[in-house]
């Protein structure tokens, strides 16, 4: 099995050597800071936002095709097959480098879905990757960037893990380098919130408090060199919209809090909550607890901030 980069900076690193398999495990992000500045005219919300890579992975495979059609498998039936992200993603691929190819899609879902952490997003991401290493790469990260733009507001974000600064609606993205790195403790609520809905809760809660001017906690957090000093620097703008529009996530967060092992974070519209830890024993000793006390989540322990690990070729 042979190895090419996925880092921001060289998205297709590797000379194309005729594999016609190639796979990658996508990882999913934590908005560490959400600040919403306003609505555009187009009707989306101008964005300030630090966010990590997450090592909580789906594993995404692609088969190149000899005819231009986009097959997709999943072991999770709940996602549409013939409508999502992933064969939005190769779609659009095929359609803007005129590949007279197609892709066969098999996706593993682990990251939570409508949980906040980009799960969705990611695959789309990832697929753009595996559809260009699978061509000979005819487009360039640039472009790959833009197509990602086109199929959501933070897809591109993922060409530029581990560390991120997100501005615009999602499409003007700077990595740069936390000075933090650690252990994120992850609740995930039984709930799936609606981005647009969580949206449209903030319109109608903030209508005329909305300052255009960022916080400044995203610079702040950048430098924060410990976990408390970071959690101070996090905070997330829409976390009162979505406790707004769904109950569960309310509650989740307030028995977290209750428990006093730490400041509690929603991650992007919810519904996903974390804790940050300086050592993975503490964060386990979080979770440990977290799972005792019996909130109703499912609890994962992940190193943050990472990158998707090379991509993996077959022949
Ligand atoms: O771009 P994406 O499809 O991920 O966005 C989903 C929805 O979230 C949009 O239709 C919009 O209602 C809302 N959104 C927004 N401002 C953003 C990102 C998303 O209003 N910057």
């Amino acid at each position: 099995m042979s190895t090419a980069g996925a880092s921001s900076t060289s998205i297709c690193n590797s000379a194309f050597s005729g594999p016609s398999i190639a796979r990658l495990s996508p990882c999913a992000k934590l908005n560490l800071t959400l600040d919403v500045l306003g609505v555009r005219p187009d009707g989306f919300h101008e964005l300030d936002s630090l966010v990590v890579g997450v090592d909580l992975c789906d594993t995404l495979t692609c088969k190149r095709l000899a005819d231009p059609v986009v097959r997709f498998t999943c072991d999770d039936s709940t996602i549409d097959a013939k409508d999502n992200l992933c064969t939005r993603a190769a779609e659009l691929f095929i359609k803007a480098s005129g590949a007279p190819i197609g892709f066969a899609i098999k996706l593993i879902k682990r990251i939570p879905i409508g949980g906040g952490m980009g799960g969705g997003s990611c695959n789309a991401a990832g697929t753009l990757l595996l559809c260009n290493v699978l061509s000979k790469c005819p487009l360039s990260n640039e472009t790959l960037h833009e197509l990602g733009t086109a199929l959501g507001s933070d897809v591109a974000l993922f060409f530029h893990l581990p560390s991120a600064l997100m501005r615009g609606r999602g499409e003007f993205v700077t990595p740069v380098s936390l000075a933090w790195s650690g252990f994120a403790v992850l609740a995930v609520a039984k709930a799936e919130v609606s981005t647009p809905k969580a949206y449209k809760a903030f319109d109608a809660m903030m209508s005329n408090r909305v300052s255009a001017t960022p916080s400044g906690l995203s610079e702040k957090a950048i430098l924060a060199p410990t976990a408390r000093e970071l959690a101070d620097c996090c905070g997330n703008q829409l976390e009162k919209p979505v406790f707004s529009i769904c109950p569960e996530v309310a509650r989740v967060y307030k028995q977290l809090k209750n428990l006093n092992v730490g400041s509690v974070r929603v991650s992007g519209a919810g519904s996903v909550m974390y804790l940050l830890s300086d050592t993975e024993d503490e964060a386990r000793c979080i979770a440990r607890l977290i799972q005792e006390t019996r909130i109703g989540v499912s609890v994962h322990v992940a190193r943050v901030p990472v990158c998707p690990k090379p991509v993996e070729f077959e022949e």
